[in-house]
């Protein structure tokens, strides 16, 4: 019997594919051949490509003159499960309840990727080609930020030549609501290290007569920000494109709200830089965290120790026209000026990626937004940026020239990188609805 698209998905999320984990690399590569198979019985001609890291998927249908290029990409890596025992069932066995499909990667990206690739296969069966001339390009490595796709992209820029780019791979502002996202913000990571003594000591025997490196870093985190929620590192916020009015004015209108915010985030209450709304917060204003902190004893009970060192992990969102390359040396230079003598400070940068911003009112957004409304019973999209950070999508437009579509498929509370994530059943068929009027809109471009 035929896969049905239901299956192909469910057997797309039985895959592993951690990108980070070195332990599932072996799972990556098989979800990539799996993808590629997939691909291949649907008519495409299909390759993977290997790569220092993750296989490159790459299928494409016979290219006639005359007719648009496009390419479709998404990423079939997914993020650690962890905490596994905050699973109500285990991440890698898709569970459906009332219609939504529980796994991960079941939204990101694997559902809105699946559901591209089986509109595909549908149109394939039934006109034997596409409307279009159609790169799609899948990655293993995006959760990593994209480390061997720019390389990749570069080396075969007259292959992957084309006219725009489309994603599934970004975010819905309510269910039902078509979404067309014009920005993305990009981020820079760093990994920060503060060590005192030579070794941990006794607290009673030493303590009080060297630095703590705990203490000290908690201390140059806190200066991070000042109480209304702005990053005080010099400089930092010099090449922030404001925020345009129609825009403040369209969002603020959208039915994610901060109410919305606040019952999503189950936080006590909502913060951030004043002045701001909660989506103009994570859209279009840059940020500052600590994703991960450490250093001395966190087993049970108490040790008394002074730790010799301690460490954070950062992440910055950027946005328009902020730019990795710039910031972590400011960002380096504003920790080291602050950190005592006492101390000694090393940072480590990780990956970067590109903040993105569109006009989202160009002849091929407007086809994209056609595509949503037709696949959405006519309801009129909404236009949005989107706080997350997808860091091919700059090198889209700086390698290969084209401007990147991004018509997003995940719901508010499809929980991304958290446990139980989830995908409605629903979304994964107007995905498929989806890429087949976006192909017919963008043949008419
Ligand atoms: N699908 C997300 C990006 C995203 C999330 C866009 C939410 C819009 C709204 C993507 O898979 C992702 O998680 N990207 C990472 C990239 C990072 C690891 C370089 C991110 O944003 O943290
Ligand atoms: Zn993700």
């Amino acid at each position: 019997m035929a896969m049905t698209p239901l299956d192909s998905l469910l057997t797309c999320l039985r895959f592993p594919s951690v990108s980070t984990d070195s332990a599932h690399a072996e799972d990556v590569r098989a979800c990539a051949q799996w993808l590629a198979g997939f691909l291949r019985d649907s008519g495409l001609n299909t390759t993977v490509h290997p790569t220092p890291g993750h296989p490159i998927v790459v299928a494409r249908n016979t290219h006639r003159p005359g007719r648009p290029t496009v390419l479709l990409y998404g990423h079939y890596d997914v993020q650690p499960a962890d905490p596994l025992d905050l699973w109500l069932t285990p991440p890698f066995e898709p569970r459906i309840e009332n219609g939504i499909i529980f796994a991960r990667g079941a939204t990101d990206n694997k559902g809105q990727l699946m559901a591209h690739a089986n509109g595909l296969r549908q149109t394939m069966a039934a006109d034997g080609d596409l409307p279009v001339n159609l790169i799609a390009l899948f990655e293993g490595e995006e959760e990593i930020g994209s480390p061997n796709l720019g390389p990749f992209l570069a080396a075969h820029r007259h292959d992957l030549a084309c006219d725009v780019v489309a994603i599934s791979d970004t975010g819905m502002v309510a269910a039902g609501v078509p979404t067309f996202t014009y920005g993305l913000r990009g981020i820079t990571c760093c990994e920060v290290e503060l060590t005192g003594p030579a070794l941990d000591l006794h607290s009673g025997i030493f303590g009080g007569s060297v630095a703590n490196p705990a203490t000290e870093l908690a201390r140059l985190i806190a200066q991070l920000h000042d109480a209304h929620g702005r990053i005080m590192i010099d400089g930092f916020y010099d090449q922030v494109r404001p925020l345009a009015s129609w825009e403040r004015e369209a969002w603020s209108t959208l039915p994610l709200n901060d109410q919305a915010i606040l019952k999503l985030t189950g936080s006590p209450a909502l913060f951030g830089e004043a002045g701001y709304s909660s989506v103009e917060r994570t859209w279009a204003r840059p940020t500052a965290e600590v994703n991960g902190l450490g250093g001395g004893y966190q087993g049970e009970g108490s040790k008394t120790v002074l730790p010799s060192r301690a460490f954070a992990k950062f992440s910055f969102r950027l946005v328009p026209d902020q730019n990795p390359a710039v910031l972590l040396p400011q960002i380096e230079a504003w920790l080291q000026a602050r950190t005592p003598a006492t101390v000694t400070l090393t940072v480590r940068s990780g990956h970067s990626g590109q903040p993105y911003a569109m006009d989202p009112h160009s002849r091929h957004g407007q086809a994209a937004q056609a595509a949503l409304r037709t696949t959405f019973d006519g309801r009129e999209p909404a236009l949005i940026r989107e706080g997350g950070s997808i860091p091919i999508v700059q090198s889209f437009k700086d390698i290969l020239g084209a401007d990147t579509l991004l018509l997003g498929l995940a719901l508010p509370d499809c929980q991304a990188h958290a446990p139980n994530e989830n995908f409605p059943i629903a979304n994964f068929e107007a995905g498929q609805r989806l890429n087949r009027h976006l192909l017919q809109e963008l043949a008419r471009v």
